[in-house]
């Protein structure tokens, strides 16, 4: 994998504006918010703040590119060559990118060039070798009938994603859209906005047609609202908060939208005592601690078996306390700061529940220094299930270990969440390796190891951790509709 040795020069920003049609525009009322650099807060720039006007543009350009441009007539080949396309150009610029990530998240930017960027790019070329795989099938029926069905683009798609992984949650999105032929209007968050518009330079770069991406920064209720309420878009694709989802269903309801929801989760790292125990530690510190704890699937909540759990929490706790926090342009750096004040203080104030409700602050629970959004990394031991933090989504670097006896138990445990995104099992026995598996509620199990992801794996959650599958075949299901044509033969 990709890694920068240097340090790295804060990259130059280019792209502020809205892109539409294949062209940059201000906003129409003209309006502009500030992107913050989460580790200084000092103000980068300001971008167009886009709302219904915009959004109205975006979808008549996206409109006319799936029914009257090019794109809508290009074969399925060439279509996955301009994926490759886009791959290639990202690749081109990683470093220049991942500099740009880490600005404007403030990840890591060793982060942001050997995880986010080698995955993005990774996705974009699963997909583009899809673009030409997509077909129906002949079915036999009663009678003298030709049945086949066609697997058609939804069309207009809204693309609404959050701020922890702007580039890979971009490509996650585009890589399905593109290879199915559908056209995109993507919101990226209020947070982060800077990555995914350089990203729709490239696109134009790399060929793809105007009108077939387009980029509206702005809002989640003006932005992403109009997004999600416009009649001219076939289909919202989703990842962040619950109960932003459960705003958007309620709004799309009204044009019988598509709808895929990625979202959080409060998952269960299981470690058995005959694990090996340091990989355990490892993958339990990398489950949670990675990407400042902003991650959907997050390894939150700690299980470790009684026989193990002093010596697991001596040796975790030691190697919490090396974490190297600061700037995010140091490649030495493993751990910046949260993405806004928002964040840090929901953060903040979730550790200060943990001690009131008397769980023991093993390491950690303060801010880190007076400037930008630094979270020490935190662990809880002697935590209980009915906790607020055993039950909530903190999304930061604050963990919880909790003991457990066996495996009745623990399956019952892991399980007692509204959430079901990921789950993993440390363990040398095959046999609770595949129980766990097998009955733990999540979309995800790791065994012997944790945040391992592949584009052709999918991924996505039970229960309220969201509806669908991204990544993987399956992703393209959410983009296709499917079409049965009858001919009678006699
Ligand atoms: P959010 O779900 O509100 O924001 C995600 C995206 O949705 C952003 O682009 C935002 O502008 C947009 N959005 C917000 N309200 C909208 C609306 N009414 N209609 C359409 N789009 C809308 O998440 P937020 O507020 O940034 O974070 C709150 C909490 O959500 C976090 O503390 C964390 O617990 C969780 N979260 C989970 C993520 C995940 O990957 N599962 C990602 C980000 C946040
Ligand atoms: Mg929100």
């Amino acid at each position: 994998m990709a890694t920068t040795t240097e340090s790295v020069t804060p990259p130059k920003v280019t792209e502020t504006e809205c892109f539409i049609g294949g062209r940059w525009t201000p906003s129409v009322t003209g309006k502009t918010f500030e992107t913050i650099n989460p580790a200084t807060e000092e103000v980068i720039c300001e971008v167009a703040e886009g709302d219904a006007g915009d959004v109205d543009l975006a979808v008549d350009a996206a409109r006319t590119a799936f029914c009257d441009g090019p794109w809508g007539k290009m074969d399925a080949r060439d279509r996955g060559m301009l994926i490759h396309r886009l791959a290639n150009l990202i690749e081109r610029d990683l470093v220049e990118l991942g500099a740009l990530e880490s600005l404007d998240n403030g990840k890591p930017v060793n982060d942001s060039c050997s995880a986010d960027l080698p995955l993005a790019i990774d996705c974009l070329r699963y997909y583009a070798g899809w673009a030409d795989k997509i077909h129906g099938k002949t079915i036999p029926v009663r009678g003298d009938f030709l049945v086949y069905t066609r697997r058609e683009p939804v069309g207009v798609v809204g693309q609404i994603i959050p701020w922890n992984f702007p580039i890979l949650m971009t490509a996650w999105k585009w890589g399905p859209a593109l290879a199915t032929g559908c056209t995109i209007i993507m919101k990226p968050a209020e947070q982060t906005p800077l990555t995914c518009l350089r990203m729709a330079k490239l696109a134009q770069e790399a060929g793809i047609p105007d009108g077939v991406i387009n980029v509206i920064p702005g809002y989640g209720p003006t932005a992403g609202g109009s997004i999600v309420k416009h009649p001219g878009v076939d289909k919202i694709a989703f990842t962040g908060e619950h109960i932003t989802a459960q705003i958007i269903m309620r709004e799309a309801a009204e044009t019988m939208k598509r709808l895929t929801f990625e979202l959080g989760g409060k998952s269960p790292n299981i470690v058995f005592a005959d694990s090996d125990l340091d990989a355990a530690i490892a993958g339990a510190h990398f489950g949670l601690f990675f990407n400042q704890g902003q991650c959907c699937c997050a390894g939150s909540r700690v299980f470790v078996e009684e026989s193990v759990h002093d010596q697991f929490v001596e040796k975790l706790v030691a190697s919490v306390k090396n974490r190297k926090l600061g700037d995010p342009l140091d490649p030495v750096t493993e751990q910046g700061p949260q993405v806004d004040q928002t964040q840090m203080d929901k953060i903040l104030s979730y550790i200060d529940l943990g001690n009131e409700q008397g769980a023991h602050c093993a390491t950690g629970g303060k801010r880190f220094g007076d400037r930008g959004y630094f979270v020490e990394p935190t662990v809880f031991t002697e935590v209980q299930d009915e906790m607020k933090i055993s039950t909530d989504e903190i999304f930061g670097p604050v963990m919880s270990v909790f003991k457990f006896k066996d495996m009745d138990e623990i399956i019952e445990r892991a399980n007692k969440t509204m959430y079901g995104l990921a789950a993993a099992v440390w363990t040398q026995d095959v046999n609770k390796a595949h129980h766990v598996a097998n009955n733990v509620r999540a979309g995800t199990v790791w065994v012997n190891c944790y945040d391992a992801f592949d584009a052709a794996a999918p991924f996505g959650g039970f229960k309220m951790s969201g509806i669908g599958r991204e990544l993987g075949e399956v992703a393209l299901d959410n983009y296709l509709e499917d079409k049965t044509v009858t001919v009678a033969l006699s």
